[in-house]
């Protein structure tokens, strides 16, 4: 139901176009007092030759306050940086934040935050529960010539995106919400309408390397 949220499909949508897909999701719990740091990283790198200049981007739902304490660190820009640069940058010892800044959030907040932009945080001081759930979405069009997953893969994601905005049209927090409409066009359009029989999709079965 969260992934069917019409606010975020609809900003999807504006940055990726009409036939954006679901690529990957996560949850990444921080228990109370055993907070590791995560160090500086790129999630992802765009894929080689590609001149789509569509962003390819991950949706950070925080279910958790995240203070100034244990937060999210960006280094804004760095998404535009050569690997080189990004891996000097990630090789250096210790957390170092002089050209980074701090992203606090409020429960229900959500960050939106390009693949290659160099993020992390330091070991978490306090003592709260940090839920986030994370979304990437990537066009269609691109995933499609580039990868990494197969054609395969793609309709059974739509089918699930499709499956989750009619799982949130009948639950009963959306109510009165105008529900978004996923209309993917051209070869993107022939998915199935039915229920997938399954949310759990290995990764590894539908890479094409
Ligand atoms: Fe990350």
């Amino acid at each position: 139901m969260l992934l069917g949220h019409p606010f975020i499909l609809n900003t999807v949508e504006k940055l990726q176009g009409a036939n954006f897909i679901p690529t990957w999701d996560s949850l990444v719990v921080k228990v109370p007092n055993n907070a590791a740091s995560v160090p500086w990283h790129r999630d992802a790198a765009v894929p080689e030759d590609c001149q789509d200049s569509r962003p390819i981007f991950n949706v950070d739902f925080y279910l958790d306050n995240s203070d100034e304490h244990s937060c999210l660190w960006v280094i804004p820009g760095s998404q535009n940086w050569a690997a080189s640069e990004a891996e000097e940058r990630c090789s250096r010892p210790g957390f170092v934040t002089s050209d980074a800044v701090p992203v606090p959030m409020r429960a229900g907040d959500v960050i939106l935050h390009n693949i290659q932009l160099l993020h992390g945080s330091p070991e978490g001081e306090g003592n709260a529960l940090r839920r986030t759930v994370y979304y990437e979405f990537r066009a269609g069009e691109i995933e499609a010539e580039y990868g990494p997953h197969t054609l395969a893969y793609l309709p059974i994601k739509q089918r699930i995106l499709q499956d989750c905005i009619i799982r949130r049209q009948q639950c009963g927090y959306a109510e009165g919400e105008q529900v978004y409409e996923y209309k993917p066009t051209g070869a993107f359009a022939s998915y199935y309408h039915e229920a997938p029989l399954s949310y759990r999709i290995p990764h590894e079965n539908y890479l094409r390397r």
